[in-house]
């Protein structure tokens, strides 16, 4: 019987993750795949307990030849492509757990696997432990997808649902997330969105079958989100949270990543903590969501093994490669709909000074650029205070075009009454 065997390159959380499962359940993987599955090696810049099976050079991996399987684990840019095209170029499968080098090498990765007839797997790249690259891939293949959004960050979401919860502010929660394991040493790519957008970009260059990239989506991160804020939005019914969202229209493709006022009956308001959740809205299958721990060793470790598993089967009966998993068609270009063109709803924050004429002067401008007011909200200051700190002053439009909304803020923001730069986020309806 041909055993299935791997490598890990990169051993840190969650390959030590994929090890456990691998062991706690073997029995019942061996059944699955039909075969055993054999971990030949482990490559890390440090040494690790299995000293046996330990390399130091991820080249030396490369350079054998009885290895069926590469997880490529360690993250970022490079050397992961490069590891992940060698694999593939020297006739090795490839499962990633790696995001940040799916979304930028997208083309480059899968026309390089169906050059050399090999599948590269990478369901752990979105969602932790949640099965949506195959849920939309394949469970949903019947499908026109018209519109994704997910909750996508652990880190950022378990910071949101800690600053509603339990009323502290952006850098306490930051801090708990760390404390607590969820957020990085370096949490920059979670909290400015980046590793948002780049999930997002993974669905939708499946959803609609062509590259996107991440400069066609529009990022913000979570940074500049207040107490304030939370309170606000709680005050109006809603709650705040980082919101990939990706929907297809007449004009094209509209992308965004940032800090969204969903409502609070809504399915995703109660998705709390390191959970993730997506909805898929298909012609077909209507609405479609998953929701599932995204992040964490286990149940990144989960969407890992699984891959192997089903690799694993198609090398057993010798139709790994066959057909590719992602038809990458670099000729197709997907047509995005700029963010000045985008409508929606939006929650804005000016920080103005409570003179007479304030609210006239703001209301005037959105007037002008044909942004038309919802709800007004003034929080009335301590009466000492008045006169010295600004006053939030919060304004929900009603559907709006966003270009002509910034070009009103970019005048606002200019008024000597104004002292800091105006928030806006979009609201979900
Ligand atoms: N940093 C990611 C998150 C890990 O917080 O969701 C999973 O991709």
């Amino acid at each position: 019987m041909k055993k299935i065997k791997i490598a890990i390159v990169g051993y840190g959380n969650v390959g030590k993750g994929v090890v456990k499962i691998l062991e706690n359940n073997k029995t019942q993987i061996e059944h699955r795949v039909g075969s055993p599955i054999e971990l030949m090696a482990i490559c890390d810049l440090f040494p690790i307990a299995e000293k046996a099976i330990y390399c130091k050079r991820y080249q030396d991996i490369i350079k054998r030849e009885d290895i069926d399987i590469v997880v490529e684990l360690i993250g970022g840019y490079e050397p992961a492509r490069t590891i992940i095209l060698e694999s593939l170029k020297s006739g090795k499968n490839i499962v990633t757990a790696n995001k940040a080098v799916i979304a930028k090498h997208w083309d480059e990765i899968f026309s390089t696997a169906r050059r050399y007839k090999k599948l590269v797997y990478f369901e752990a790249s979105v969602g932790g432990a949640i099965p949506v690259i195959q849920g939309l891939h394949e469970g949903l293949a019947a499908n026109k997808v018209e519109k994704i959004m997910g909750i996508l960050n652990g880190t950022t979401n378990y910071i949101l649902s800690a600053m509603s919860k339990e009323g502290i502010s952006f850098k306490e929660g930051l801090a708990k997330a760390k404390k607590f394991g969820f957020a990085e040493a370096d949490p920059t790519l979670d909290v400015e969105g980046i590793d948002t957008a780049n999930k997002l970009a993974i669905l939708s260059s499946l959803a609609w079958s062509g590259w996107i990239k991440m400069d066609s989506i529009d990022t913000k991160g979570i940074s500049s989100v207040t107490k304030d804020d939370v309170n606000f939005a709680k005050k109006f019914g809603y709650v705040i949270k980082l919101i990939g969202e990706a929907s297809m229209g007449k004009n094209g493709l509209a992308l965004s990543v940032g800090p969204c006022l969903i409502s609070s009956t809504h399915a995703f308001a109660n998705v709390n903590m390191e959970y993730n959740a997506v909805l898929i809205h298909g012609d077909a299958s209507g609405d479609v969501m998953f929701y599932g721990k995204g992040s964490g060793q286990l149940p990144a470790a989960s969407a890992v093994v699984s891959d192997i598993i089903f690799l694993a089967r198609q090398i057993v009966n010798e139709t790994a490669g066959k057909l590719p998993y992602v038809v990458a068609d670099p000729s197709k270009k997907i047509k995005i709909m700029p963010k000045e063109k985008s409508s929606g709803t939006f929650y804005l924050r000016f920080s103005a000074k409570d003179i007479p004429g304030v609210l006239s002067k703001v209301s005037g401008i959105l007037g002008r650029y044909n942004v038309s007011i919802a709800s007004v909200y003034q929080e009335e200051p301590l009466s000492g205070l008045r006169k010295k700190v600004p006053t939030p002053i919060i304004i929900l439009t009603h559907p709006t075009n966003h270009g002509n909304l910034d070009k009103a803020l970019r005048m606002i923001d200019k008024l000597p009454i104004i002292k800091a730069k105006t928030v806006k986020f979009r609201i979900e309806n």
